[in-house]
């Protein structure tokens, strides 16, 4: 699928915690690296500390509650009417904690983006970096991915990796991780923008990607090896 944009790309971005990926969406939307325009910020929590950050830069917000709707379905129909309401272009997942129907994923075809904290297809669900640090990996990251009806399961668009050191906590895991997400976001939305993206099957194209292939990444180090 390739979109080609003149006006920036209306975004619906969905939260249910923190929302410091929405903060570095809108810091690069601020900066102009990101050429698109948030149109509603939409929290399933009444108390996410992202309402707030949304607020603070002058953004539409809309809480939706869970618990008030009787079924999921019902839940994802009520989103779906506010983001057609908006005409977005592009649903952006950031930290929300909810598992969305195949009414929802119908409505918006190949246009919804989540991120998730570790190296897909490993440690899917809500405890990405606990599951990795507990494992025992020597890398973990991030990845930003198109949704589909699998839980973490969808087309990789980019991943972000990272080491894990023998001092880590599980905290300076995630903190590390966190801010590759803060990085890779808003990239593999602007890839999205400027209509770089081309899925085919579980493969995401991306048109004149900058790649290196003369790199390999060992930990601990090689040391000579
Ligand atoms: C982020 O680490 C994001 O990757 C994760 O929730 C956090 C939200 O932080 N998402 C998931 O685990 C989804 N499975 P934020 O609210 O500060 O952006």
């Amino acid at each position: 699928m390739v979109i080609k944009m003149t006006e920036p790309l209306k975004l619906g971005v969905l939260i249910s915690g923190s929302g410091s990926n929405l903060q570095s969406i809108i810091d690069n939307i601020e900066k102009d690296t990101l050429k698109a325009v948030i149109k509603i910020v939409i929290s399933n929590n009444k108390h996410a500390l992202g309402l707030e950050r949304a607020q603070k830069h002058g953004l539409s917000v809309a809480v939706l509650q869970h618990e008030h709707f009787k079924t999921r379905e019902d839940f994802d129909t009520e989103l779906i009417r506010i983001l057609k309401d908006y005409e977005i272009d592009l649903v952006v997942l950031a930290g929300f904690m909810r598992i969305l129907t195949p009414v929802f994923l119908r409505a918006f075809p190949q246009k919804i983006m989540n991120i998730h904290p570790a190296l897909l297809p490993s440690f899917r669900g809500t405890h990405g970096q606990k599951n990795a640090y507990e494992y025992g990996v020597k890398f973990s990251g991030c990845t930003v991915h198109f949704v589909n009806e699998g839980v973490d399961d969808g087309p990789i668009i980019i991943q972000s990796v990272v080491p894990v050191l023998q001092n880590d906590t599980e905290e300076s895991l995630a903190c590390r991780i966190l801010k590759e997400e803060h990085r890779i976001y808003p990239r593999a939305i602007q890839l999205f923008a400027e209509g770089r993206l081309k899925i085919t099957g579980r493969k995401v194209q991306v048109n004149n990607a900058e790649e290196i292939d003369e790199i390999a990444l060992h930990n601990p180090a090689l040391a000579g090896f």
